[in-house]
């Protein structure tokens, strides 16, 4: 069988030398991204400060609109940020924690910098009710509806689950919070790129990520949806020039909100991030999520099938409806396993009660599923020898 989305391995340099399975934590560079920089300096050194006239300015809407297109948003929707922690920020500051109506609802499982932002909250009102997962693999979709009720304000929940890529039923967790006036943060970070998301089929209030890991966009970029209707009414209050009507009137006095996106950002943008994210998503919007997602489902079921022949535990769902790309396996002496893995060259990575993470993307071999777990069995063999 051909597989016609191996030809962009080119693209990616550290595939000539690495076996790559750790698209979940930082994608492959591309190539591109040497170009995208050079650029980026040669505009400052030459361009100077019309630089922002010129193209910096409009950057962090324009990048916004390419993340969007990849999630059915519609233009001028998303904005971008340093990373999703500020994105919930920008979300939080939107909202009065001191009336009835102050419950925050997620999922034990929700990707930590996420907990602690919710938690530290609790000072400002805030009332958090965590949902517990009881395999530490799946989230209980009964137990997250029942728990948003009329008094809910917000629920910020991952679309795929760090730990173990359990994809959760964001269309029934939304429909529920809408039912009783609450608004749903989805968290697309190890969605988007790699499973399919389309902001407006699901009514999504809120849509963030960032673009490191599956967009192959490198750190600094998170981006943050806001639904059309909620964007023209809601005023944050982590807010700055850039979100002024007038940014270059430098009024004194409170702010006067301009239009979503910028709405949305608050100090200056990230511009060599920024810069450095577009290589990535233009390869990412070429190839197709359909066709990532196509492949992801066979190779990590063939990972499943591979972990399985060995009697390794799978801390992923096995039906590959309800699992994102990542396979997380717990062998004997995991983390052990992982750092020897690192040393040969194979790229994974491993979490507490998760295990050893692998993640192939469109560019990945079938044959490195094979090397990766290959490998596995080789350390272990060893260290089983050592052991004697
Ligand atoms: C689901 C999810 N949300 C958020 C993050 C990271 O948040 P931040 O961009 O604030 O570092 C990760 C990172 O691994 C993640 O997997």
């Amino acid at each position: 069988m051909t597989d016609s989305l191996l030809r962009y391995r080119p693209e990616f340099p550290i595939l000539a030398h690495t076996t790559y399975l750790i698209s979940n934590s930082l994608g492959a560079m591309p190539r591109g991204v040497y170009d995208a920089m050079k650029g980026y300096a040669d505009t400052w050194a030459n361009r100077g400060v019309r630089a922002w006239e010129e193209r910096w300015w409009m950057l962090a809407v324009e990048v916004g609109d390419e993340i969007g297109v990849l999630m059915n948003a519609p233009k001028g929707s998303v904005s971008t940020h340093q990373n999703v922690t500020t994105c919930q920020a920008v979300v939080a500051s939107c909202f009065d924690f001191s009336g009835k109506r102050n419950k925050v609802v997620y999922s034990d499982l929700n990707f930590p910098s996420v907990m602690y932002f919710w938690e530290a909250q609790q000072s400002r009102g805030a009332r958090v009710h965590m949902v517990k997962t009881d395999d530490g693999v799946t989230v209980p979709l009964e137990r997250m509806l029942d728990a948003i009720d009329e008094n809910t304000l917000l629920v910020p929940m991952s679309h795929v689950i760090f730990r173990s890529a359990f994809i959760q039923d964001a269309k029934a967790i939304i429909e529920k919070a809408h039912k009783v006036g609450a608004m749903v943060v989805l968290d697309t970070f190890q969605s988007l790129g790699s499973v399919p998301v389309d902001v407006q089929a699901l009514n999504a209030d809120f849509a963030c990520g960032g673009v490191l890991k599956w967009l192959c966009g490198g750190p600094g970029v998170g981006y943050l949806y806001v639904r059309p209707d909620l964007g023209q009414k809601l005023e944050p209050k982590f807010t700055g020039w850039f979100a002024h009507q007038n940014p270059f009137g430098f009024e004194t006095g409170p702010i006067r909100y301009g239009d979503p996106p910028f709405r949305f950002m608050n100090g200056t943008s990230h511009v060599p991030a920024l810069e450095a994210a577009r290589p990535g998503l233009k390869i990412i919007g070429e190839v197709g999520i359909d066709r990532i997602r196509e492949k992801s489902r066979r190779q990590t079921s063939r990972l499943i099938e591979l972990a399985d022949k060995h009697g390794w535990r799978v801390n992923t769902p096995r039906d590959p409806a309800k699992r994102g790309g990542t396979v997380s396996i717990d062998m004997p002496d995991s983390q052990e396993v992982c750092r020897e893995l690192l040393k040969r060259e194979i790229m994974v990575d491993w979490r507490p009660k998760a295990g050893v993470r692998m993640s192939p993307h469109f560019y990945n071999t079938d044959e490195e599923l094979e090397t990766g777990i290959s490998a596995v069995e080789e350390i272990l063999k060893e260290r089983t020898v050592a052991a004697r």
